[in-house]
């Protein structure tokens, strides 16, 4: 009988050869080449004898569909990220770097899941039972009735999870350090990821249990391995912090069942991770509201309002091509607000080097930024400071003008809630806003801006000038 031919594939770019090679060479990428049978992939099945379909009926739009149940963790935090609770049946990958509080933030979920009646089950692949309740007696969960296993074998745990009652949650920490027998290659390997990530989704569907898998990511990022099993599983969240900081932010990145813009935010105490329901007096926390160069902006959270710092330095270059470093925005969106300061408001920064920071660790991803980083910027180059009651939000079009942005009433309340009384905003954000709380400057044009800034600052070196 003939031998069936096997190809081999690239698992990095999906190239395919006759032969195996250590190196790929169409991307490049060492040992990323793995034997596939014949018998797989697309038009291996027109060799195989017709199968005949099952015949199913199709629906129209309308009609009733009941909402997915949900699994309420009770912590807040967690709840917002999921979308209001775990999907039975869903599978989340929980990505984060090593470190980062990932195992602390799933016993912590899971003790307060089974303390509410909810049977959950815990596998470690990575540290051994009496490590795991070492730090649960340490958090003071150790009363849970959680079911902790240290285990690595997918069939070992999925035939143990079949056992008796189906659990509401098990948690899979980490998916790198799982293997499964249908699949030759060793633990870690992308393929076994894949084979593991796969049985335990299978898993998920058929017994109705929320499974979270745990990946760590690598420096640049990404999920190690699991790129392949982002897009299997129902949602991703990663769980993000800055070195030296406490706080620690969750973040959905896809979301089958809920919104991808809400944020969790954690702080890690010496008692585990503590919820943080005011973010805003958080991030602003310590804050030198004295320097030149720091703006408040009041930004928004999916449906939360937060107000961050936003601090500048702009500072005489020595170099040919002044520097442009960037912390917590986007670069080509601060190149952007440069250009028009410079085109539309006579500002000259060619000859500086510019450094933007958000403080406290947050990204911000909103183009209503724009305003509060112009402020930082023109109040870093003029040396004047800001009033540190005031808060900026507005996004900058590439002719200068402030163009309004959504949800101006919620950033608006909360910056008054805070204790702030003034606000720079696009014109009619303030409409039907209570004048009394908050003073609000409608900035039409970002020269305006520059112009009241400037106004403050010299000023200031009048004073100076005078004492
Ligand atoms: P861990 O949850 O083990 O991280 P991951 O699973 O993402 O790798 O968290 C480890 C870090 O958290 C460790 O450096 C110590 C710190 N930590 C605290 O500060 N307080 C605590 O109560 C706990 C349990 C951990
Ligand atoms: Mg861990």
């Amino acid at each position: 009988m003939a031998r069936a031919h096997s190809k081999f594939v690239c698992q990095d770019c999906g190239a395919v050869t006759n032969r195996w090679q250590g190196k790929c060479e169409s991307c490049n990428a060492w040992n990323s080449i793995i034997e596939e049978g014949a018998a797989s992939g697309i038009g291996a099945m027109a060799a195989r004898a017709a199968v005949k379909g099952r015949i199913f009926p199709l629906e129209g739009l309308t009609g009733e569909s009941k909402p997915a149940p949900r699994i309420v963790s009770r912590m807040n935090e967690l709840d917002r990220v999921t979308g209001g609770g775990f999907v039975p049946g869903s599978v989340i990958l929980l990505g984060g770097e090593p470190g980062i509080g990932k195992s602390t933030l799933l016993i912590q979920a899971c003790a307060t899941l089974a303390s509410q009646g909810h049977r959950v089950v815990y596998i470690s692949g990575e540290e051994a039972v009496a490590q795991v309740r070492l730090r649960a007696t340490r958090l003071g969960l150790a009363d849970a009735p959680v079911e902790l296993a240290a285990e690595t074998s997918v069939e070992d745990i999925v035939a143990t999870l079949q056992q008796g009652r189906a659990p509401a949650l098990v948690v899979i920490d980490s998916i790198q350090t799982m293997w499964t027998q249908s699949v030759e290659s060793t633990p870690g390997t992308v393929t076994q990821v894949r084979g593991s990530a796969q049985a335990l989704i299978r898993y998920a569907k058929t017994s109705g249990a929320a499974v979270i898998l745990v990946g760590h990511v690598t420096k640049d990022g990404q999920i190690a391995g699991p790129r392949v099993v982002e897009h299997m599983v129902d949602a991703v969240i990663s769980f993000e912090g800055e070195g030296g900081h406490q706080f620690r932010i969750l973040r959905a990145v896809k979301n089958r069942f809920g919104p991808t813009d809400e944020i969790g935010v954690f702080e890690m105490t010496g008692l585990g991770l503590a919820e943080v329901t005011n973010p805003s007096a958080l991030f602003l926390s310590g804050r030198d509201a004295s320097a030149p160069g720091a703006a408040v902006f009041a930004g928004m959270e999916g449906t939360r309002p937060v107000l961050v710092e936003i601090q500048a330095l702009v500072a005489p270059s020595t170099l040919g091509t002044p520097r442009r470093a960037v912390v917590g925005w986007d670069t080509a969106r601060l190149a952007m607000v440069l250009a028009v300061l410079e085109a539309h408001a006579g500002l000259r920064l060619g000859q500086h080097d510019v450094y933007l920071n958000v403080a406290g660790g947050l990204r911000v991803n909103e183009p209503a930024a724009d305003l509060a980083v112009a402020a930082a910027l023109v109040s870093s180059l003029t040396g004047a400071t800001l009033s540190p009651e005031s808060v900026f939000f507005g996004e900058i079009a590439l002719s200068g003008s402030v163009r309004p942005v959504v949800h101006s009433a919620s950033r608006l309340k909360e910056a008054a809630k805070l204790g702030f009384n003034a606000a720079t905003a696009p014109p009619e954000a303030g409409e039907g806003f209570d004048k009394k709380a908050l003073r609000i400057t409608s900035c039409q044009h970002i020269s305006a801006l520059v112009a009241d800034i400037a106004a403050v600052g010299a000023g200031a070196k009048r004073l100076r000038a005078a004492e």
